[in-house]
């Protein structure tokens, strides 16, 4: 297929393009040129345009033509509340409006990477427990502006029916190597993820159009990320609940 990653410099899209270029056509977004060699070494070709500074249209351009595009980009919290609102709310925002924009018919899909717990905060899942509570208020009296913004994203997007989309909802990440097992569906909120095996979702997510419509939670577990993902995708039920 032909795949385009945004945020393709970031943690898990490098892993993501390694996972995807042997078999597949990708190209990576970044803002940045000084990483093309970086991106080059995963299989990908860069790809400069910047969710700040570059229109939709420029966006559409790079789009035409995909299977599949994926949002994994972020602001990392760097440059304060008004560039998470930019990169986070208004860049994802873009790319949905830049998907809408490709000419013809066919419209690439879009798998997103948001975030475990992005809701109206008013709404407490019925599965939490106290332990999920207390973690999700803590997580939002720290990063309040990223869980907005992450949930105005969301919000925009699952009312789109003009192309397909899927949303991928991780827990915190770790930087250890993956295990290729996860616990996938309502899940509590820990323990922590591994970037490898959300690539290894993102990555299988590749071939999984019926996973369109869904928003997918997943924290550290024991159960394969290709099972789970199986299983949550045939139970068709999305976790994210406005
Ligand atoms: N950290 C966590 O625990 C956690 C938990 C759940 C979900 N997530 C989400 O998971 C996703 C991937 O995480 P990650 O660790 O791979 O993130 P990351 O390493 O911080 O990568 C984010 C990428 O976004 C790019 N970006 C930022 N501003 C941009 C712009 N204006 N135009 C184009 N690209 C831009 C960055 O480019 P530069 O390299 O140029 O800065 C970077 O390569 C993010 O959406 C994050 O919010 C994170």
């Amino acid at each position: 297929m032909k795949v385009t990653i945004v945020g393709g410099h970031g943690n898990v899209s490098l892993r993501l393009a390694r996972l995807l270029s042997p078999k597949n056509t990708v190209t990576s977004i970044i803002r940045n040129i000084e990483q093309g060699d970086d991106i080059k070494s995963t299989g990908s070709t860069p790809f400069v345009l910047s969710l700040e500074d570059s229109p939709a249209s420029d966006f559409a351009v790079a789009f035409q033509n995909q299977d599949v595009v994926y949002f994994s980009a972020g602001s990392g919290g760097k440059g304060g509340p008004e560039r998470t609102k930019k990169v986070d709310y208004e860049g994802a925002i873009k790319v949905f409006d830049a998907i809408e924009k490709v000419d013809g018919k066919k419209k690439p899909r879009l798998i997103l990477v948001s975030a475990i717990d992005v809701r109206d905060p008013e709404k407490i899942p019925s599965h939490y427990n106290e332990a999920d509570i207390t973690r999700a208020n803590q997580a939002r009296s720290v990063l309040a502006t990223y869980m907005k913004m992450k949930y105005e994203a969301d919000k925009n997007l699952v009312q789109r029916t003009a192309f397909k989309w899927t949303i991928l909802r991780p827990g915190t990440l770790s930087d250890e190597p993956g295990t290729g097992k996860a616990s996938i569906g309502r899940t509590h909120l820990t323990p922590s993820i591994s970037r490898d095996d959300v690539a290894k979702a993102l990555a299988l997510l590749l071939d999984r159009e019926d996973a369109a419509g869904l928003a997918i939670d997943m924290v550290g577990g024991e159960v394969s990320i290709e099972e789970g993902l199986d299983a949550f995708i045939k139970k068709g039920e999305t976790d994210f609940l406005g």
